[in-house]
């Protein structure tokens, strides 16, 4: 059966370098998966007083990941480390699916994750570490290489325009290669 790859882009920006390389990557895949993007726009700020019952926002992004064979984050760095956003929602997917089941499941844990990074100078370098050690004390199953990490100058950003060099599109596709393998 096709494996489902959902895609999480941690920039809500329009002209988002992380949703072009993401867009990138879902045309790289073709029909070797069916690749769909969550859309976590909606979501409330994580609130104790409104966890349970959850949310029903939060209760459609949970089946959307529940449902995935691999989650692939794409995440720009925002003050070295990962926008609030992403925060939120990872907080929200991180809680236990039952009242008081502490240590119980999440919606997250023990699912194949993997992520991509497009910053500005050191390619996310600080980003990616702090998701990984979150992704990890999710208790996540994280492939953390190969990956594809971008760094863009001033130029690109004042063009809002990411095109890939061979060299990137290379990254993206062993990357690519690897996450099939991975949740195969
Ligand atoms: C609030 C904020 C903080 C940022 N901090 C960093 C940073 O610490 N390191 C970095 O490389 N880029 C930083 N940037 C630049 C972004 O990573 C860069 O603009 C990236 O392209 C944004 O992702 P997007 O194009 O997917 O929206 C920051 C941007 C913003 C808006």
């Amino acid at each position: 059966m096709e494996k489902k790859i959902l895609f999480i882009v941690g920039s809500m920006r329009n002209h988002s370098f992380n949703r072009q390389l993401a867009n990138d990557a879902k045309k790289m895949i073709g029909d070797k998966a069916d690749v769909t993007f969550l859309d976590y726009r909606n979501i409330p700020f994580m609130n104790q007083d409104i966890e349970f019952p959850a949310p029903e926002e939060v209760a459609r992004i949970r089946s959307e990941v529940e449902q995935a064979d691999g989650i692939w984050i794409f995440t720009p760095e925002y003050n070295f480390s990962y926008p609030g956003v992403l925060k939120n929602l990872l907080d929200w997917l991180s809680r236990p699916l039952k009242q008081g089941d502490f240590g119980g499941a999440s919606a997250i844990s023990g699912r194949k994750v993997t992520f991509s990074a497009v910053a500005g100078r050191a390619a996310a370098k600080g980003s990616r570490a702090k998701l990984e050690e979150v992704l990890k004390l999710m208790r996540t199953d994280i492939m953390n290489e190969p990956v594809t990490a971008i760094a863009v100058g001033p130029e690109t950003m004042m063009s809002d325009e990411l095109v890939l060099t061979d060299d990137q599109k290379k990254e993206l596709e062993a990357q690519i290669d690897a996450f099939l393998k991975f949740i195969g």
